[in-house]
């Protein structure tokens, strides 16, 4: 007995002397589909070789919602994990409940001010400090077709809506679903935002920035809500509540031709063995080709006790930003690096279009914050366009003269 014990003992001493600066970090995403996963498996080998535990705090489902409704109820009862996943505007309501720490002396280490856009670090940054890592950059406004169901249905790439409406109907006629849709709230509101950002960037803005009241009752709005409904001829009978990979397994299998869905869509094609421009193309969402909706996926860092899990959740955030981690990352994420200046040689034609789209709409003032992914509002206001969006598309009798007032009334309410 005396003997196993010391046994137990001896593994015990030799495993605290190799790993004497380990570190556990806990760390909270939603990242469980095929190529999700892929890419978060990167930063958890990453960590393993650096010494640390990490302990794997996934909750399923696209967008995070439930991800961030188990983030409070951890939180309240005062044990947050030591990283989660949040993005956006949401950053700073957590700041400013007090509970992320300060990364600026790895940030500093870094130079993250220098090798990130400033619409990226500022996203990073409480009160002017820095208290998240971004791990990538999705372009929301994205169109995935399959080109043999477009080639035997005789149909063309939509440019616009307008012919979006009819090529889907050919699609249709030769027995193929045109549209791979999942109906949950938030793939309701991204397919929405992309509908609504073809009426151009300022109109997007007025209407998902500025929140102003006379652009989301206005003309337009009432269009972007009516060709919004007319989508709902072009789903299958089984669309409500598919999860948004399913829907693009859909458009890989050849059972549908579209997908419009951010480009971690993509990481479910690579992830299935597929090639850009071979077994699936990749085309703006229809008329909104200079026009880039921006995600920014960010892990932000909570205060934790004890020098050993404070050095894991410092090594967590540098290798977050080493270029090493970001290419492979978003390799298999679907996304392109936050960090500038990465070779370009690894990523396909979409990464690259995307890549060109970023810089380019920069400088245009088309770079836009998405509104479905938590980038524009806060989450109240997020939550009540959701509502109103997704209780239009199952509601056949709600007129858009309707719906825009709900709207309004609803973004108002929440403000
Ligand atoms: C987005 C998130 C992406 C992707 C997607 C589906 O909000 O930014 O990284 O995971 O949800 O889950």
């Amino acid at each position: 007995m005396r003997k196993i014990a010391f046994g137990l003992t001896t593994v015990a001493l030799s495993i605290a002397a190799t790993t004497s600066h380990a570190g556990e970090v806990e760390v909270l995403h939603w990242w469980t589909s095929g190529g999700e996963a892929a890419a978060i498996n990167v930063l958890k080998e990453e960590m393993k070789d650096a010494g640390h535990t990490w302990k794997d705090f996934a909750v399923a489902g696209g967008a995070g919602e439930s991800a961030m409704t188990v983030l409070k109820s951890r939180a309240i009862s005062g044990n947050p994990p030591a990283s989660a996943q949040i993005k956006g505007p949401t950053i700073q309501e957590w700041g400013d409940l007090g509970f992320l720490t300060n990364l600026d002396s790895v940030a500093a280490a870094g130079k993250w001010d220098q090798v990130l856009p400033p619409v990226i670090s500022e996203t990073m940054k409480h009160d002017g400090h820095y208290v998240a890592a971004p791990v990538n950059v999705h372009r929301v406004n994205w169109m995935w077709a399959n080109p043999e169901v477009f080639r035997k249905s005789g149909a063309s790439i939509p440019t616009s809506w307008e012919q979006f409406i009819v090529e889907a109907q050919k699609i249709k006629d030769a027995g193929f679903t045109p549209l791979a849709h999942g109906g949950q709230a938030w793939q309701d509101a991204t397919l929405f935002e992309a509908i609504a950002l073809a009426k151009g960037s300022d109109f997007y803005k007025k209407a998902f920035i500025e929140l102003s009241d006379e652009t989301l009752r206005s003309q337009d709005m009432i269009d972007v809500f009516t060709t919004f409904k007319k989508m709902h001829d072009f789903v299958d009978p089984g669309f409500s509540g598919r999860d948004w990979n399913i829907a693009t397994s859909m458009v890989i299998n050849g059972e549908a031709a579209i997908q419009i869905m951010g480009d971690w869509a993509k990481g479910e094609f690579t992830a299935a063995g597929k090639q850009a421009g071979i077994d699936y193309v990749c085309f703006p969402a229809p008329g909104t080709s200079g026009t880039f909706t921006f995600n920014i996926d960010s892990l932000a860092m909570f205060q934790v006790d004890g020098d050993e899990a404070q050095k894991a959740q410092q090594d967590l955030t540098r290798l977050i930003l080493e270029p090493n981690f970001q290419e492979t990352f978003n390799l298999n994420k679907g996304s392109i690096p936050a960090r500038l200046n990465m070779p370009r040689d690894k990523f396909d034609a979409c990464a690259h279009s995307a890549m060109d789209a970023f810089l380019a709409s920069s400088s245009t003032g088309d770079l836009v914050p998405s509104m479905a992914h938590g980038m524009a509002v806060n989450s109240m206001v997020q939550g009540a366009i959701y509502d109103v969006v997704t209780n239009f598309f199952n509601n056949e009798s709600m007129q858009a003269t309707e719906a825009v007032d709900k709207l309004a009334r609803a973004v108002k309410a929440s403000m």
